[in-house]
């Protein structure tokens, strides 16, 4: 059976104090993450929150936002999957929805970064989604299918890979997908991976995001082919960052 992952991503907010209180409070969970292995929790930082956070053990993974989509060179201001790995970071966001709107990312430079990420052994969440127009035309899931079409081809490790699905339209404007249209699209994809490779999509977690909250986890995390939330707003306040992990772990 699939665990479930319930992963933060602070974008560009947060500090360290917030991280320090993040990391006491996850440890003094009950059931405690680190021995039931039923439930995952990752927070997804700013890079230079990073070292910070991989001081000593920690119930937690964390992982970066973004990763440059070259191996190193002549590009400022980069942070590569090497530099990543060598300060012990094990996973990185792909293709977030603001990277691909905000920093024009498209498919074939998201397709990079995944074949790097592979090639040096970093998770990856890759994320997917589409937007309000694109689901009210009907070509929701299609879309979505094929912002992933365009980069599994990269994959040869698929324990290396969690997809995130995040409908732009419920990112961060509090409009969450029910639970039956993310099941939909979530079932959707893992048919998708089935057709790369059968055991890798039984195995692979499928991840929620769009503005899920301690009121609406549970139900999302309930569905059959839904393992855990990508969660933004709610992953600032430690409480219902808590309140999410337990209701993922009042279902295992
Ligand atoms: P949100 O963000 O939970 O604030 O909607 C989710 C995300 O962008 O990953």
């Amino acid at each position: 059976m699939r665990s479930f992952l319930v992963a933060g991503n602070w974008k560009a907010n947060g500090d360290l104090q917030l991280l320090a209180s993040m990391q006491s409070a996850i440890a003094q969970l009950e059931p405690g993450l680190a021995s039931s292995h039923k439930v995952e929790a990752a927070l997804y930082l700013p890079h230079v929150f990073l070292p910070a956070a991989l001081v000593g053990e920690s119930p937690i993974r964390f992982g970066a936002q973004n990763i440059a989509s070259v191996e190193a060179g002549a590009y400022t201001g980069e942070v590569t999957v090497d530099m990543l790995s060598q300060i012990g970071v094990a996973s990185t966001l792909i293709g977030h929805s603001e990277r691909r709107s905000l920093y024009n990312e498209a498919d074939e430079v998201l397709a990079q970064k995944l074949a790097l990420a592979q090639k040096q052994g970093l998770q990856s969440v890759f994320c997917c989604g589409e937007t309000l127009a694109e689901r009210e035309s009907g070509q929701g899931i299609e879309v979505v299918k094929a912002q992933l079409n365009a980069v599994l081809a990269e994959v040869n490790d698929w324990q290396k890979l969690v997809i995130a699905y995040e409908p732009v339209w419920a990112i961060g404007t509090g409009k969450t997908a029910s639970p039956e249209q993310a099941q939909e699209v979530h079932k959707a994809i893992r048919e998708l991976v089935a057709s790369f490779d059968a055991s890798a999509a039984a195995r692979i977690q499928i991840l929620y995001g769009g503005s899920v909250n301690p009121g609406n986890a549970q139900e999302l995390f309930s569905q059959p082919d839904i393992d855990g939330g990508l969660i933004g707003g709610a992953s600032l306040k430690i409480d219902d960052f808590v309140a999410c992990i337990k209701a993922a772990q009042s279902l295992v």
